[in-house]
This record gives C-alpha cells, sequence and structure tokens, in this order.
C-alpha cells in the first residue's frame, strides 16, 4: 500500500484544508495516523467494523486489547455509551478536551471488536488542533490507538510513525512534535470511587483535586500485569519496549550511577553497546565513564516530569537509531506525571529491575 504523508503547517492560513482527503478516506473504511497532544495516533471509522479490523492488523495488536473511542464534540458521547457516570460531567468539563481518557458503559452502536469484547467503551477527547478538526470534518467517532507497532514506544514524531507503519496505512499526517509524550491516563468511571487505569497526561493528584478520592489500579505500580485480569488490557503487555534490552536500577543517584558505570564497562568489555538514560541531575556521574560504544541521553530536570515524559519514548527510539543493544536506566521520581513515566519504563524493561 501506499502511504501518503502530509506535513501540515498550523502557521499557515486555512491549515484544515489539508485534511479535507484524510477526512474522507476515513470516511470510506482507510487508515490515517494524526498528532493528538499525548501520542499519534492510527484513526479509522470507529462504526465500521472492517476499518477497525485494519488498524489491529496494521500495528499486529493482539485482538484481546480495546481501543479508545476519539470525539471532537461532547454530543457525539450520548450515541456511543450505554449511560453517564456520576463523575463523567465533572470530568469532561475540566479535562476534556485533553489527554484523560474516560470509561464509560457501552451502547450498542460500538463494534465489539473496539472494545475486546468488553461491555464498556473508553472514549477521550484530544485538544490537539488537528486532531479535533480531522474527527470534525470526518464527522464520525475515531477509534484510534498509538500509531507505533504493537509493543514498540508509542510515536511522538511523524518520523516515529514512518518508521513503524509506512505501507501499512493510507495517510500519515506529520503535525510535528507530541507535546505531551506519553498517553492518556484512562479512569474507570463505572465504579463509584473511579480506578486510575493507566496513569498518563493527567495527574493523579489533578484527579483527586477535583473527585477527592481516586483508586489505583495495583497493576500500575508494581511494573507487572496483576495476578488477575488488568482492568485496562492493554496493560498486561511488555510495551513501549525499544529493540535493545531495558535494564532500570532504584536507589540513591550516586549508587545508582556507579552500579550503571560498573555494569556498562562489563558489557562493553563483552563487545555489547550500551546506552544510559540519565537526567540532568545525574549525567555529570557518567560522563567520566563514556567509551567509545557507549552513548548517554538525559530525559530532562527531575525537577520537571513534563520534560521527563515528553522525551521518554523518543530516547528511547535515538537508543535504537544508534543500534544500542542495552539500555541501562535510572527510575526518576514518580511524582506528577511521573508516575506516568516510571510505568512506561517499567513495561518497557519487562521488569528487570535491579535495586542497588
Ligand atoms: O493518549 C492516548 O490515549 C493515545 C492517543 C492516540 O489518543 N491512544 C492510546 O491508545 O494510547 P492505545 O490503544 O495505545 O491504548 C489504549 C489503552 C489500552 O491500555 C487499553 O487496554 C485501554 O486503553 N482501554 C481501551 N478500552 C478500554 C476499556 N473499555 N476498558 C478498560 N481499558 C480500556
Ligand atoms: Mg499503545
Amino acid at each position: 500500500m501506499h502511504t501518503e504523508i502530509i506535513k501540515i503547517d498550523m502557521a499557515v492560513p486555512d491549515w484544515d484544508k489539508q485534511l479535507d482527503k484524510a477526512a474522507e478516506v476515513l470516511k470510506s473504511g482507510g487508515l490515517v495516523a494524526f498528532p493528538t497532544e499525548t501520542v499519534y495516533g492510527l484513526g479509522a471509522n470507529a462504526l465500521d467494523e472492517k476499518a477497525v479490523k485494519s488498524i489491529y492488523k496494521a500495528k499486529g495488536r493482539p485482538s484481546d486489547n480495546p481501543l479508545i473511542v476519539h470525539i471532537s464534540d461532547i454530543n457525539a458521547l450520548e450515541a456511543l455509551v450505554g449511560s453517564i457516570p456520576a463523575a463523567a460531567p465533572r470530568l469532561m468539563k475540566a479535562f476534556w478536551p485533553g489527554p484523560l481518557t474516560l470509561v464509560f458503559p457501552k451502547s450498542d452502536k460500538i463494534p465489539s471488536i473496539i472494545t475486546a469484547g468488553l461491555d464498556t467503551v473508553a472514549i477521550r477527547m484530544p485538544s490537539h488542533p488537528i486532531a479535533l478538526a480531522l474527527i470534525r470534518k470526518a464527522g464520525i467517532p475515531i477509534a484510534a490507538p498509538s500509531a507505533n507497532s504493537s509493543g514498540r514506544p508509542s510515536p511522538t514524531l511523524a518520523k516515529h510513525v514512518i518508521e513503524d507503519l509506512a505501507g501499512k496505512v493510507d495517510i500519515i499526517i506529520d503535525g510535528g512534535n507530541s507535546m505531551v509524550g506519553l498517553e492518556s491516563t484512562v479512569l474507570d468511571i463505572i465504579p463509584a470511587q473511579p480506578v486510575i487505569l493507566r496513569p498518563g497526561g493527567v495527574t493523579q493528584e489533578q484527579l483527586r483535586q477535583l473527585l477527592g478520592d481516586v483508586g489505583m489500579d495495583p497493576a500500575i505500580t508494581n511494573g507487572q500485569s496483576s495476578a488477575s485480569a488488568p482492568r485496562s488490557p492493554g496493560m498486561k503487555y511488555r510495551h513501549y519496549a525499544p529493540k535493545a534490552a531495558l535494564l532500570l536500577f532504584q536507589g540513591g543517584n550516586d549508587s545508582v550511577a556507579a552500579e550503571i558505570c560498573r555494569r556498562a564497562a562489563l558489557y562493553i568489555n563483552e563487545g555489547t553497546s550500551v546506552g544510559i538514560l540519565a537526567t540532568d541531575e545525574t549525567k555529570a556521574l557518567y560522563e567520566p565513564s563514556m567509551h567509545l560504544s557507549s552513548r548517554m541521553l538525559s530525559l530532562g530536570s527531575r525537577l520537571k516530569p513534563e520534560i521527563l515524559a515528553s522525551n521518554l519514548f523518543r530516547c528511547l527510539r535515538e537508543f535504537d537509531e544508534k543500534a544500542v543493544e542495552v539500555i541501562l536506566a535510572e527510575i526518576p521520581e514518580s511524582d506528577g506525571i511521573g508516575l506516568a513515566v516510571v510505568n512506561r519504563l517499567m513495561k518497557a524493561a519487562g521488569g528487570n529491575i535491579i535495586k542497588v
């Protein structure tokens, strides 16, 4: 399949006209990758079972992992959900459009391929102007997982989507960098006390301010799938992962850096190329031990977890570009969106955590 790349510069007047073709492609059952404020999404008509099937195929996604339905207008909600739980209006008012996905009871209109057979449906209204304009022009709800091959780090730039999906989708819209850099928070609002199923762009602290207490799926903090079935099925896979093996190190900054340097030297002796994922506060600790076949990237300052979030997936992909074979990474603090950063690192490492 030929994939057309459409680059959009929102500084140009009438930039949204460039979305007309993509909207037509969506209406006629095709696949369009587009930027959102979290990560790039791979969109199809949510009400067209065949189109949705082709999303799973292009990504190589397991069919038991349900998709988020994206809308541009609150009036679209009613047809998609069975009922509107009590917490929904406040949450939508505070956080939509934006990086919060809400889990509702589903209506009969939603094909079961979207929900992987669940009787619930996850819905979000993205805030990225290109995403909103595209959904509005298409005039249909858009099912969209992250636009990566299943298991790979989510794309925050069009070039990441091109790497994974060129030749497998009709159109890729290049709208520059995704600002948040990791996915939306998934919140189950069906229980009386809503539960975070996936930490993301809207933080637990922000949700608590609005709702009082919110629950947290235990699988989020232990980095593993819970013994029982995870309530957000996508969270059970090794996910967000670079091609390189990823090892995480937990402990005080100095002891973590010392252990990472020790192991890096061992790998390099064996002829294995090493990547070190550091932060601005710690990068000087590694500089003396850097070697020709080691690379270091900083996620940014630990004082700004939003910056760590915005750089995480790009850095993991950059190590792959540099053909790094093993990545040794610090675990930063988990305040605010830092919780989502740590969660994605743990998933990407598939449980390889070394306490020092
Ligand atoms: O930020 C985002 O949410 C991005 C952009 C493109 O909008 N999308 C995204 O989709 O991350 P995806 O498919 O990569 O992740 C969807 C997550 C998975 O963990 C999935 O299990 C969960 O949402 N999910 C979808 N429907 C659900 C449902 N009915 N109940 C519980 N979890 C659900
Ligand atoms: Mg994904």
